[in-house]
């Protein structure tokens, strides 16, 4: 059953840019929190759980994506009143909300200033926008290389977080930009100023044109996670900002199921694929992005395997089911594609799995019925299995005594979940947490939504 080793090669190779080489201590983890879905939130208490959850595991502040809508007031209050009891900082995306905040004392200031992101254009009056908030502001906006006055700013956001094509679809032959290439453009630009470099785990996407907001594609993501923490140790930014918390319509979130919230429609594929894992991972990372240290061995406080992997192969057909097939009229968005998401040939059948060790071991995958074995060094490494259908059970061992074993409680399936194409991943974690996290009845209100059959909810450990 053993087979050859596939050690995931560690980016040796990314030269290291720090701009700010003793900035150990100055650096912060920024997480991107959406408002947008929490508009059910009665009061600041439930923003507690978030709070205390993303600052056990070392990030400092919510980056909040506001919009305008009626809600978008009262739950900003709650954000900050929620922070501040639970001494965590938080900073918006909106230049709007900064004189009614910028005393608070969640309120993130960095170097003195009132710290404010923003997803305005390139074309922002910097000057302007600083006068009517009537403060000295630290403004690191999401402004692009070679169009916003990177002069104007005091850093910036660089939102790619994923490999792409340069014009926000995965890469195809002649079109590659890596995560890396972003963050070169970006130091370039601001020649010296503090980077916000990005982070995420994921992307997948399967809006169809049951809701106005129809866009269907997947960045390349497999072991995005873990090779993209590896270059933040070593490029070490003073700021990261990880994408993100509660995105569950685009997969990226690494808060819980269970955090309330309201369904946009992405519970068809959010349902039963807790994230929880990515956050237990990234844990380590974190602190050893703060130390400055590429060394996470010294970070590792309890050992466990986080593996992923989608529901289903990637060349399964759900043609006859997926609710993308219809409504071509959203081809004008020119996000919305019919049938498996674009970019479906860049995701690979595998089980990715991370092994967070305090010395070596052996471990063992078994995907219905193919079987790999590793043997993984002292601290976190990276490796893939190939997928099967069936069963999905992990173990480690040392010395032929097994440290520990267990199965997932996701089965990777031959039949399209709910109907769907779903390019989304379970992640979980060995030992299992102790709890199975799930959504919540108001994050999948809209569940059955668009479907063409019948979709049990809430699977998960269910008998
Ligand atoms: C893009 O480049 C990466 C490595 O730099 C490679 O692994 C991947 O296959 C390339 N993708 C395409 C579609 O060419």
């Amino acid at each position: 059953m053993a087979s050859p080793q596939a050690r995931v090669q560690a980016t040796a190779s990314f030269p290291s840019l720090s701009e700010d080489p003793s900035g150990a201590g100055d650096r912060l983890v920024f997480c991107h929190f959406m408002i947008g879905i929490c508009s059910n939130r009665q009061g600041s208490d439930e923003y507690d759980g978030d709070m205390q959850r993303a600052k056990d595991f070392g990030i400092d502040a919510f980056a909040l994506n506001i919009g305008t809508d009626s809600y978008t007031d009262t739950q900003l209050g709650f954000a900050y009143d929620s922070a501040a009891r639970n001494d965590m900082k938080i900073f918006s995306l909106s230049t709007l909300t900064v004189k009614q905040y910028a005393s608070h004392p969640a309120q993130l200031l960095v170097d003195g200033k009132v710290f404010v992101s923003s997803f305005a254009g390139d074309g922002i009056d910097v000057e302007a926008m600083t006068s009517a908030a009537g403060q000295d502001l630290f403004f690191a906006p999401n402004f692009h290389p070679g169009q916003g006055d990177f002069s104007a700013i005091q850093g910036a956001l660089n939102w790619m977080a994923w490999p792409s094509d340069g014009n926000n679809r995965a890469p195809r032959e002649g079109h590659n930009i890596t995560v890396a290439d972003g963050d070169m453009a970006y130091l370039k630009a601001l020649n010296g100023k503090p980077y916000i470099a990005p982070v995420s785990a994921w992307f997948s996407t399967h809006f169809g044109p049951e809701v106005s907001y129809s866009k269907n594609w997947v960045f390349p993501s497999d072991l995005l996670w873990y090779n993209r923490w590896r270059e933040i140790l070593a490029l070490k930014p003073r700021f990261v900002e990880i994408i993100t918390w509660n995105d569950y319509g685009e997969s990226h979130y690494i808060g819980p199921l269970s955090s309330p919230h309201t369904d946009d429609g992405s519970s068809k594929w959010v349902m039963d694929m807790p994230h929880g894992g990515w956050l237990e991972m990234s844990k380590p990372f974190i602190a050893a992005y703060k130390a400055g240290t590429e060394t996470v061995l010294d970070y590792i406080e309890d050992e466990k395997l986080v593996y992923w992997y989608r529901p289903t192969k990637r060349s399964l057909d759900c043609d006859a089911t997926d609710t993308t097939m219809t409504g071509s009229s959203h081809h004008d968005s020119g996000n919305f594609f019919t049938g498996r998401p674009n970019g479906w040939e860049t995701m690979a059948d595998s089980v990715f799995v991370t092994a967070l060790l305090k010395s070596p071991a052996t471990v063992q995958v078994q995907s219905g019925d193919q079987a790999k074995t590793f043997q993984a060094p002292a601290g976190i490494s990276a490796w893939t299995a190939p997928m099967g259908v069936g069963k999905q059970q992990f173990s480690v061992s040392r010395e032929a005594q097994t440290v520990f074993s267990g199965s997932s409680l996701k089965d990777i399936v031959d039949f399209c979940v709910c109907g769907i194409y779903n390019f989304n991943a379970y992640v979980g974690t060995l030992p299992a947490p102790a709890f199975i996290d799930r959504l919540q009845p108001a994050g999948m209100a809209l569940l059955g939504q668009g479907l063409k059959v019948e979709c049990p909810m809430n699977t998960l450990g269910a008998p």
